[in-house]
Protein backbone atom coordinates (compact mmCIF):
# COMPACT_ATOMS: atom_id res chain seq x y z
CA UNK A 1 0.00 0.00 0.00
CA UNK A 2 1.46 3.18 -1.00
CA UNK A 3 0.16 6.65 -0.20
CA UNK A 4 1.72 10.01 -1.13
CA UNK A 5 0.82 13.04 0.84
CA UNK A 6 2.59 16.33 -0.24
CA UNK A 7 1.79 19.65 1.69
CA UNK A 8 0.13 22.43 -0.09
CA UNK A 9 2.50 25.04 -0.52
CA UNK A 10 1.06 28.85 -2.28
CA UNK A 11 3.62 29.29 -5.06
CA UNK A 12 4.72 32.47 -5.07
CA UNK A 13 3.53 33.36 -8.80
CA UNK A 14 0.35 31.16 -9.06
CA UNK A 15 -1.13 32.50 -12.41
CA UNK A 16 -4.76 31.26 -11.72
CA UNK A 17 -4.87 32.57 -8.36
CA UNK A 18 -8.34 30.68 -7.09
CA UNK A 19 -10.72 32.21 -3.85
CA UNK A 20 -12.67 28.83 -3.93
CA UNK A 21 -16.14 27.59 -5.53
CA UNK A 22 -18.27 29.79 -6.51
CA UNK A 23 -20.97 27.93 -7.03
CA UNK A 24 -21.73 24.70 -8.70
CA UNK A 25 -25.05 24.44 -11.90
CA UNK A 26 -26.51 21.62 -12.91
CA UNK A 27 -28.20 20.34 -15.96
CA UNK A 28 -31.29 19.12 -14.80
CA UNK A 29 -34.35 18.04 -16.52
CA UNK A 30 -36.59 20.20 -14.44
CA UNK A 31 -34.95 23.18 -12.59
CA UNK A 32 -37.97 24.21 -11.25
CA UNK A 33 -38.34 20.93 -9.20
CA UNK A 34 -34.65 20.87 -8.21
CA UNK A 35 -34.75 23.71 -6.78
CA UNK A 36 -37.70 22.94 -4.50
CA UNK A 37 -35.49 19.29 -3.76
CA UNK A 38 -32.33 21.06 -2.48
CA UNK A 39 -34.58 23.68 -0.32
CA UNK A 40 -36.94 21.12 0.94
CA UNK A 41 -34.16 18.26 1.42
CA UNK A 42 -30.79 19.93 1.75
CA UNK A 43 -31.91 23.40 3.57
CA UNK A 44 -30.83 25.46 0.69
CA UNK A 45 -32.80 29.07 0.48
CA UNK A 46 -34.00 30.38 -2.11
CA UNK A 47 -31.68 33.08 -3.70
CA UNK A 48 -32.22 34.52 -7.59
CA UNK A 49 -34.00 33.26 -11.21
CA UNK A 50 -33.67 33.67 -14.42
CA UNK A 51 -36.03 33.07 -17.34
CA UNK A 52 -38.01 34.39 -20.09
CA UNK A 53 -39.09 37.04 -17.10
CA UNK A 54 -35.87 38.21 -17.01
CA UNK A 55 -34.97 37.78 -20.52
CA UNK A 56 -33.33 34.90 -21.07
CA UNK A 57 -35.70 32.98 -24.02
CA UNK A 58 -34.43 29.24 -24.00
CA UNK A 59 -33.50 27.91 -20.43
CA UNK A 60 -34.75 28.86 -16.76
CA UNK A 61 -32.04 28.72 -13.88
CA UNK A 62 -32.66 28.69 -10.14
CA UNK A 63 -29.84 30.16 -7.77
CA UNK A 64 -30.11 28.55 -4.25
CA UNK A 65 -27.81 29.53 -1.27
CA UNK A 66 -26.81 27.91 2.21
CA UNK A 67 -23.77 29.97 3.69
CA UNK A 68 -21.25 30.01 1.34
CA UNK A 69 -22.69 27.09 -0.90
CA UNK A 70 -23.96 27.77 -4.54
CA UNK A 71 -26.33 25.67 -6.46
CA UNK A 72 -28.10 26.66 -9.86
CA UNK A 73 -30.24 24.55 -11.49
CA UNK A 74 -30.75 25.04 -15.25
CA UNK A 75 -33.50 23.32 -17.45
CA UNK A 76 -33.48 24.15 -20.98
CA UNK A 77 -37.24 25.20 -22.25
CA UNK A 78 -36.69 23.61 -25.44
CA UNK A 79 -35.21 20.67 -27.62
CA UNK A 80 -32.76 20.73 -30.05
CA UNK A 81 -29.68 22.60 -28.09
CA UNK A 82 -26.53 21.74 -26.40
CA UNK A 83 -28.65 21.50 -22.89
CA UNK A 84 -31.36 19.41 -23.81
CA UNK A 85 -28.53 17.07 -25.61
CA UNK A 86 -26.72 17.12 -21.92
CA UNK A 87 -29.78 15.93 -20.18
CA UNK A 88 -30.36 13.66 -22.75
CA UNK A 89 -26.93 11.91 -22.87
CA UNK A 90 -26.18 12.39 -18.73
CA UNK A 91 -29.27 12.64 -17.19
CA UNK A 92 -29.16 15.47 -14.23
CA UNK A 93 -25.68 16.17 -13.65
CA UNK A 94 -22.83 18.79 -12.76
CA UNK A 95 -22.30 21.30 -15.84
CA UNK A 96 -20.51 23.98 -13.99
CA UNK A 97 -18.17 23.99 -11.58
CA UNK A 98 -17.43 27.69 -11.41
CA UNK A 99 -14.77 28.99 -9.38
CA UNK A 100 -14.22 32.59 -7.86
CA UNK A 101 -11.29 34.32 -9.13
CA UNK A 102 -9.90 37.76 -8.85
CA UNK A 103 -9.62 38.27 -12.69
CA UNK A 104 -11.82 35.92 -15.27
CA UNK A 105 -10.07 37.64 -18.14
CA UNK A 106 -6.02 36.82 -16.85
CA UNK A 107 -7.89 33.15 -15.84
CA UNK A 108 -9.05 32.61 -19.23
CA UNK A 109 -5.97 34.30 -20.77
CA UNK A 110 -3.70 31.90 -18.75
CA UNK A 111 -5.01 29.00 -18.51
CA UNK A 112 -5.95 28.79 -22.56
CA UNK A 113 -2.68 29.68 -23.20
CA UNK A 114 -1.26 26.72 -21.30
CA UNK A 115 -3.52 24.31 -23.74
CA UNK A 116 -7.13 24.68 -22.16
CA UNK A 117 -9.74 24.46 -24.72
CA UNK A 118 -12.11 27.48 -24.42
CA UNK A 119 -15.62 27.21 -23.57
CA UNK A 120 -16.73 31.32 -23.16
CA UNK A 121 -14.11 34.16 -23.55
CA UNK A 122 -14.03 36.69 -20.76
CA UNK A 123 -17.42 38.22 -21.13
CA UNK A 124 -18.77 41.52 -18.74
CA UNK A 125 -22.10 41.31 -17.66
CA UNK A 126 -23.68 44.00 -16.29
CA UNK A 127 -26.91 45.46 -14.60
CA UNK A 128 -27.97 48.10 -12.01
CA UNK A 129 -25.75 46.22 -8.74
CA UNK A 130 -22.80 46.33 -10.80
CA UNK A 131 -20.43 43.98 -13.59
CA UNK A 132 -19.49 40.32 -13.19
CA UNK A 133 -16.53 38.73 -15.45
CA UNK A 134 -17.10 35.65 -16.64
CA UNK A 135 -15.16 33.39 -18.60
CA UNK A 136 -14.43 29.19 -18.82
CA UNK A 137 -12.99 26.55 -19.68
CA UNK A 138 -13.16 22.76 -21.21
CA UNK A 139 -12.22 20.16 -18.19
CA UNK A 140 -13.36 16.23 -17.94
CA UNK A 141 -16.17 14.84 -20.13
CA UNK A 142 -18.23 17.94 -20.94
CA UNK A 143 -17.91 19.63 -17.34
CA UNK A 144 -16.70 23.32 -17.66
CA UNK A 145 -14.72 25.72 -15.44
CA UNK A 146 -16.40 28.50 -15.02
CA UNK A 147 -14.06 31.54 -13.92
CA UNK A 148 -16.08 34.52 -11.90
CA UNK A 149 -15.03 37.39 -11.10
CA UNK A 150 -17.15 39.21 -8.94
CA UNK A 151 -15.03 41.94 -7.03
CA UNK A 152 -17.44 44.84 -8.85
CA UNK A 153 -21.00 43.43 -8.15
CA UNK A 154 -23.37 43.62 -4.99
CA UNK A 155 -26.26 42.07 -6.82
CA UNK A 156 -28.20 38.68 -5.12
CA UNK A 157 -26.69 36.55 -7.55
CA UNK A 158 -25.76 37.56 -10.72
CA UNK A 159 -26.54 40.04 -13.64
CA UNK A 160 -29.24 38.47 -15.75
CA UNK A 161 -31.26 37.04 -12.65
CA UNK A 162 -33.92 38.68 -10.09
CA UNK A 163 -34.31 37.92 -6.74
CA UNK A 164 -36.44 34.93 -5.67
CA UNK A 165 -37.97 34.50 -2.50
CA UNK A 166 -40.99 33.15 -1.04
CA UNK A 167 -41.36 34.19 2.32
CA UNK A 168 -44.27 31.15 3.18
CA UNK A 169 -41.52 28.66 2.34
CA UNK A 170 -38.33 29.18 4.54
CA UNK A 171 -36.60 25.72 4.64
CA UNK A 172 -34.48 25.80 7.78
CA UNK A 173 -30.46 25.93 7.58
CA UNK A 174 -29.53 22.27 7.92
CA UNK A 175 -25.75 23.43 8.37
CA UNK A 176 -24.29 23.47 4.78
CA UNK A 177 -21.00 25.49 4.62
CA UNK A 178 -19.20 25.42 1.44
CA UNK A 179 -17.89 22.89 -1.22
CA UNK A 180 -14.62 20.90 0.15
CA UNK A 181 -14.26 19.07 -2.74
CA UNK A 182 -15.64 18.22 -6.17
CA UNK A 183 -14.78 14.77 -7.20
CA UNK A 184 -14.09 13.66 -11.03
CA UNK A 185 -14.56 10.32 -12.69
CA UNK A 186 -12.58 9.59 -15.69
CA UNK A 187 -12.49 6.47 -17.94
CA UNK A 188 -9.82 3.74 -18.02
CA UNK A 189 -6.16 5.30 -19.01
CA UNK A 190 -7.56 8.76 -18.52
CA UNK A 191 -6.60 9.64 -14.94
CA UNK A 192 -2.84 11.04 -15.54
CA UNK A 193 -3.28 12.99 -18.70
CA UNK A 194 -6.20 14.77 -16.53
CA UNK A 195 -3.82 15.30 -13.68
CA UNK A 196 -1.34 16.78 -16.04
CA UNK A 197 -3.79 19.35 -16.99
CA UNK A 198 -4.26 20.16 -13.56
CA UNK A 199 -0.97 20.57 -13.05
CA UNK A 200 0.22 22.49 -16.59
CA UNK A 201 -3.16 24.37 -17.59
CA UNK A 202 -4.16 25.24 -13.80
CA UNK A 203 -1.26 25.26 -12.08
CA UNK A 204 -2.96 22.71 -9.43
CA UNK A 205 -0.36 20.02 -7.44
CA UNK A 206 -0.73 16.38 -6.62
CA UNK A 207 -1.36 16.19 -3.06
CA UNK A 208 -2.57 12.64 -2.55
CA UNK A 209 -2.39 9.32 -4.97
CA UNK A 210 -4.24 6.61 -3.90
CA UNK A 211 -3.73 3.00 -5.92
CA UNK A 212 -5.77 0.18 -6.74
CA UNK A 213 -4.09 -1.57 -4.00
CA UNK A 214 -5.37 1.20 -1.29
CA UNK A 215 -8.88 1.42 -2.82
CA UNK A 216 -9.97 -1.81 -3.68
CA UNK A 217 -12.41 -4.60 -2.14
CA UNK A 218 -12.90 -8.07 -3.59
CA UNK A 219 -14.85 -5.99 -6.72
CA UNK A 220 -14.78 -2.55 -6.55
CA UNK A 221 -11.17 -1.18 -7.80
CA UNK A 222 -10.47 2.27 -8.18
CA UNK A 223 -7.19 4.66 -8.67
CA UNK A 224 -7.21 8.64 -7.70
CA UNK A 225 -4.90 11.51 -7.24
CA UNK A 226 -6.11 14.27 -5.52
CA UNK A 227 -5.39 17.78 -7.25
CA UNK A 228 -4.99 20.89 -5.19
CA UNK A 229 -4.99 24.83 -6.11
CA UNK A 230 -2.00 26.93 -4.99
CA UNK A 231 -4.26 28.06 -2.78
CA UNK A 232 -5.67 25.27 -1.58
CA UNK A 233 -9.14 26.03 -1.90
CA UNK A 234 -9.98 24.20 -4.59
CA UNK A 235 -9.40 20.27 -4.49
CA UNK A 236 -10.28 18.23 -7.26
CA UNK A 237 -10.09 14.20 -6.57
CA UNK A 238 -9.79 11.97 -10.13
CA UNK A 239 -10.77 8.60 -9.84
CA UNK A 240 -10.37 6.02 -12.67
CA UNK A 241 -11.56 2.28 -12.77
CA UNK A 242 -9.10 -0.45 -12.13
CA UNK A 243 -9.12 -3.35 -12.94
CA UNK A 244 -11.55 -5.78 -11.16
CA UNK A 245 -13.73 -9.07 -10.32
CA UNK A 246 -16.28 -7.24 -11.72
CA UNK A 247 -18.00 -3.78 -12.99
CA UNK A 248 -16.73 -1.16 -10.25
CA UNK A 249 -18.30 1.82 -9.38
CA UNK A 250 -16.18 4.26 -11.57
CA UNK A 251 -17.17 1.98 -15.00
CA UNK A 252 -21.31 1.58 -13.31
CA UNK A 253 -21.17 5.68 -13.19
CA UNK A 254 -19.29 6.51 -17.05
CA UNK A 255 -21.69 3.53 -18.28
CA UNK A 256 -24.91 5.40 -16.50
CA UNK A 257 -23.36 8.97 -16.75
CA UNK A 258 -22.67 8.09 -20.76
CA UNK A 259 -19.11 9.73 -20.46
CA UNK A 260 -16.47 11.66 -17.99
CA UNK A 261 -18.49 13.83 -15.44
CA UNK A 262 -18.16 14.99 -11.46
CA UNK A 263 -18.98 12.19 -9.02
CA UNK A 264 -19.90 13.59 -5.83
CA UNK A 265 -19.53 17.10 -4.38
CA UNK A 266 -18.69 17.12 -0.66
CA UNK A 267 -20.25 20.21 0.94
CA UNK A 268 -18.54 20.67 4.47
CA UNK A 269 -20.26 21.09 7.95
CA UNK A 270 -19.34 22.10 11.47
CA UNK A 271 -21.37 20.14 13.02
CA UNK A 272 -22.42 16.27 11.45
CA UNK A 273 -23.92 14.74 13.54
CA UNK A 274 -26.84 17.86 13.82
CA UNK A 275 -26.48 18.52 9.84
CA UNK A 276 -27.08 14.30 9.13
CA UNK A 277 -29.89 14.45 11.32
CA UNK A 278 -31.88 17.21 9.81
CA UNK A 279 -31.03 15.61 6.03
CA UNK A 280 -32.13 12.43 7.02
CA UNK A 281 -35.48 13.93 8.22
CA UNK A 282 -36.19 14.97 5.01
CA UNK A 283 -35.61 12.41 2.99
CA UNK A 284 -31.48 12.24 2.09
CA UNK A 285 -30.62 8.55 1.84
CA UNK A 286 -26.75 8.10 2.85
CA UNK A 287 -24.99 4.47 2.61
CA UNK A 288 -25.13 2.25 5.75
CA UNK A 289 -22.00 0.77 7.05
CA UNK A 290 -22.15 -2.54 8.86
CA UNK A 291 -22.60 -1.95 12.86
CA UNK A 292 -19.58 -4.13 13.19
CA UNK A 293 -17.65 -0.95 11.53
CA UNK A 294 -17.94 0.44 14.59
CA UNK A 295 -17.04 -1.86 17.16
CA UNK A 296 -13.25 -1.20 17.22
CA UNK A 297 -13.57 2.05 15.51
CA UNK A 298 -11.52 3.95 19.01
CA UNK A 299 -8.98 1.38 18.47
CA UNK A 300 -8.35 2.52 15.10
CA UNK A 301 -8.95 6.22 14.90
CA UNK A 302 -8.08 6.82 18.71
CA UNK A 303 -9.64 9.50 20.86
CA UNK A 304 -12.69 11.76 18.98
CA UNK A 305 -14.40 14.62 21.13
CA UNK A 306 -18.07 12.91 19.50
CA UNK A 307 -19.95 10.31 21.34
CA UNK A 308 -20.13 7.26 19.02
CA UNK A 309 -23.67 5.98 20.02
CA UNK A 310 -25.04 8.78 17.52
CA UNK A 311 -22.65 8.30 15.19
CA UNK A 312 -23.27 4.64 14.93
CA UNK A 313 -27.04 5.52 14.95
CA UNK A 314 -26.46 7.98 11.75
CA UNK A 315 -23.99 5.86 10.46
CA UNK A 316 -21.28 8.80 10.05
CA UNK A 317 -17.85 7.02 9.35
CA UNK A 318 -14.03 8.35 10.92
CA UNK A 319 -11.17 8.31 9.94
CA UNK A 320 -7.91 10.11 11.32
CA UNK A 321 -4.48 11.11 9.09
CA UNK A 322 -1.29 12.51 10.79
CA UNK A 323 -2.91 15.88 10.91
CA UNK A 324 -6.51 15.33 12.75
CA UNK A 325 -9.58 13.38 12.10
CA UNK A 326 -12.56 14.18 9.89
CA UNK A 327 -16.21 12.69 10.18
CA UNK A 328 -17.95 11.61 6.55
CA UNK A 329 -21.08 10.24 5.20
CA UNK A 330 -21.81 9.61 1.61
CA UNK A 331 -25.86 9.62 0.38
CA UNK A 332 -27.24 7.61 -2.27
CA UNK A 333 -27.32 8.50 -6.01
CA UNK A 334 -29.23 12.01 -5.96
CA UNK A 335 -31.32 10.85 -9.22
CA UNK A 336 -32.62 8.04 -10.95
CA UNK A 337 -29.44 7.15 -12.52
CA UNK A 338 -26.90 6.04 -10.24
CA UNK A 339 -24.45 8.89 -11.21
CA UNK A 340 -24.03 12.31 -8.68
CA UNK A 341 -24.19 12.14 -5.26
CA UNK A 342 -23.13 14.21 -2.12
CA UNK A 343 -20.65 13.41 0.40
CA UNK A 344 -21.26 15.24 4.50
CA UNK A 345 -17.95 15.85 5.61
CA UNK A 346 -16.55 17.88 8.64
CA UNK A 347 -12.67 18.42 9.29
CA UNK A 348 -11.03 17.91 12.99
CA UNK A 349 -7.95 18.92 11.51
CA UNK A 350 -7.38 16.04 8.67
CA UNK A 351 -6.56 17.36 5.13
CA UNK A 352 -7.05 13.67 3.43
CA UNK A 353 -10.15 12.03 2.13
CA UNK A 354 -10.84 9.28 4.68
CA UNK A 355 -8.58 6.50 2.74
CA UNK A 356 -9.74 4.46 6.16
CA UNK A 357 -13.34 4.03 5.36
CA UNK A 358 -12.55 3.25 1.24
CA UNK A 359 -12.82 -0.53 2.19
CA UNK A 360 -16.33 -0.53 4.51
CA UNK A 361 -17.96 2.39 2.18
CA UNK A 362 -17.50 0.62 -1.06
CA UNK A 363 -18.86 -2.93 -0.08
CA UNK A 364 -21.26 -0.59 1.11
CA UNK A 365 -21.46 0.98 -2.55
CA UNK A 366 -21.09 -2.42 -3.73
CA UNK A 367 -24.45 -3.90 -2.16
CA UNK A 368 -26.28 -0.97 -3.72
CA UNK A 369 -25.25 -2.08 -7.47
CA UNK A 370 -25.84 -5.49 -6.98
CA UNK A 371 -29.33 -4.44 -5.83
CA UNK A 372 -29.47 -2.41 -9.32
CA UNK A 373 -28.03 -5.62 -11.11
CA UNK A 374 -24.70 -3.20 -12.11
CA UNK A 375 -22.12 -5.69 -10.14
FE1 LIG B 1 -14.93 12.87 -1.32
Amino acid sequence: METKTQPVQTPVNDFLPLEGTDYVELYVGNAKQAAHYYMSAFGFQALAYAGPETGRKDSVSYAVRQHKLTFVLTTPLRSDNDMADHIYKHGDGVKFLALRVPDATSAWKETTRRGARSFMEPKHMKDENGVVVMSGIHTYGDTVHLFIERTHYTGAFMPGFRPWNNPLFQPTDTGLLYVDHCVGNVGWNQMNPWVKFYEEVMGFKNILSFDDEDISTEYSALMSKVMSSGSGFVKFPINEPAEGKKKSQVEEYLEFYNGEGCQHVALATNDIVKTVKELMSRGVEFLKVPTTYYDDLLERVGKIDEDIEPLKELGILVDRDNEGYLLQLFSKPVEDRPTLFFEIIQRKGAKSFGKGNFKALFEAIEREQELRGNL
